[in-house]
């Protein structure tokens, strides 16, 4: 339960004390993209599973080691931040090397990209089959696989990717490895929500702040709004309320991951714009702002901080944060390198701010 500070309604709360959260899934790039975001994650969680989406993906153990001690470069000395690595999975990857980096501490989970599914995922999985071998091992040693749940054949809709996706892969799955845990990464479907909730306690999901805030008429009405484009796609408003009504139920099955996804501005907003929201600058007070409107302030605590570390396996952070009820205003532009980002919520005001640690 969040610790509240009085005993008024939540409509009138002022503060909000919440054990320190972690980001579950989170792009935080490289080079002076790194440099740029990363202690927005930083500052508001302790742990953060790192995509290794990559331009060259980290699919290796050595890769992964450097690529973390680059991440532990980029943060602030301030910050306590741990970085928890990704092995990305292709049609090759060596169960041995999958199995050594999670003994030796660096790999924490693997992801499945199917192969073009979204951003630098050329190298992904091309058949499900091919990685049978990896699943066997990481069923066997009690490692995640975390999913991009979208079938990429031509001949399905964008908008049904992810209900075809359970259909004809995660169904089988779950059939082949009853042990493996699996987190059904940003699901933006009530069709994901639903095989989630009725799938045993080994799988579960992240939803993002972006799928709880809009559907896709956020992209599509009144011109191409390319800063609401991401992948999955946003879907109609059915499939946000499910996933606003999964997030705020107090299932453990449901946790905090941002998908935060930077691209420069010229990158989104172009011919062929890339897809990804950037909501790390404020990532726990927009969460706080859909809890709030589905009066589920007391479950913001546990999406935010212990469903996921419970499903990990994972310690519960000791840290406390604080969020006032303060306006905050979401800065226009995060500048990077000679241009910038827009981050999602960019120039409006948020009625939580957080403040830092109790
Ligand atoms: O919108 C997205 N952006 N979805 C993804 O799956 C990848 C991400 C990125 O890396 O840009
Ligand atoms: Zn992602």
């Amino acid at each position: 339960m969040a610790n509240l500070q009085s005993n008024r309604q939540p409509d009138t709360q002022s503060r909000l004390i919440l054990r320190q959260p972690d980001d579950w899934h989170v792009h935080l790039r490289d080079g002076e993209m790194l440099d740029a975001v990363v202690n927005f994650t930083a500052r508001q969680c302790a742990r953060a599973i790192v995509m290794p989406n990559l331009p060259t993906p980290v699919t290796d153990v050595q890769t992964a080691i450097a690529y973390r001690d680059r991440i532990n470069a980029a943060v602030d000395k301030t910050h306590d931040f741990t970085p928890l690595m990704i092995c990305y999975l292709t049609d090759a990857t060596d169960p041995k090397e999958v199995e050594r980096g999670f003994h030796e501490g660096v790999f924490t989970a693997c992801k499945l990209y199917p192969a073009n599914a979204t951003t630098n995922s050329a190298h992904g999985v091309t058949d499900i089959t091919k990685i049978y071998a990896v699943l066997e091992v990481m069923q066997n040693i009690g490692m995640p696989l975390l999913v991009h749940g979208e079938v990429t054949d031509a001949d399905i809709d964008i908008f049904d990717r992810e209900a075809v996706f359970i259909e004809r892969v995660l169904k089988d799955v779950i059939v082949d490895f009853p042990g493996l845990k699996i987190v059904f990464e940003h699901i933006t479907t009530k069709d994901g929500v639903d095989f989630v909730r009725e799938a045993e306690a080994n799988i579960g999901a992240t939803i993002t702040p972006h799928h709880l805030e809009f559907n896709r008429n956020a992209m599509l009405v009144g011109g191409m709004q390319p800063h609401y484009y991401c992948l999955p796609v946003a879907k109609r408003e059915l499939h946000r309320l499910a996933l606003r009504k999964a997030a705020t139920s107090g299932s453990p099955k449901f946790f905090f991951g941002t998908d935060s996804a930077p691209h420069v501005v010229g990158s989104k907003e172009s011919a062929c714009g890339c897809a990804g929201l950037f909501n790390a600058t404020h990532a726990i007070e927009s969460y706080a702002k859909v809890f709030e409107e589905e009066g589920a302030l007391d479950k913001l605590e546990g999406f935010a901080s212990e469903h996921g570390p419970h499903f990990y396996g994972l310690p519960l952070n000791e840290k406390r944060i604080i969020l006032d009820r303060t306006p905050n205003l979401v800065p226009a532009t995060v500048p990077v390198m000679d241009t910038h980002i827009v981050p999602f919520h960019a120039d409006t005001k948020l009625a939580w701010k957080f403040v830092g640690f109790e």
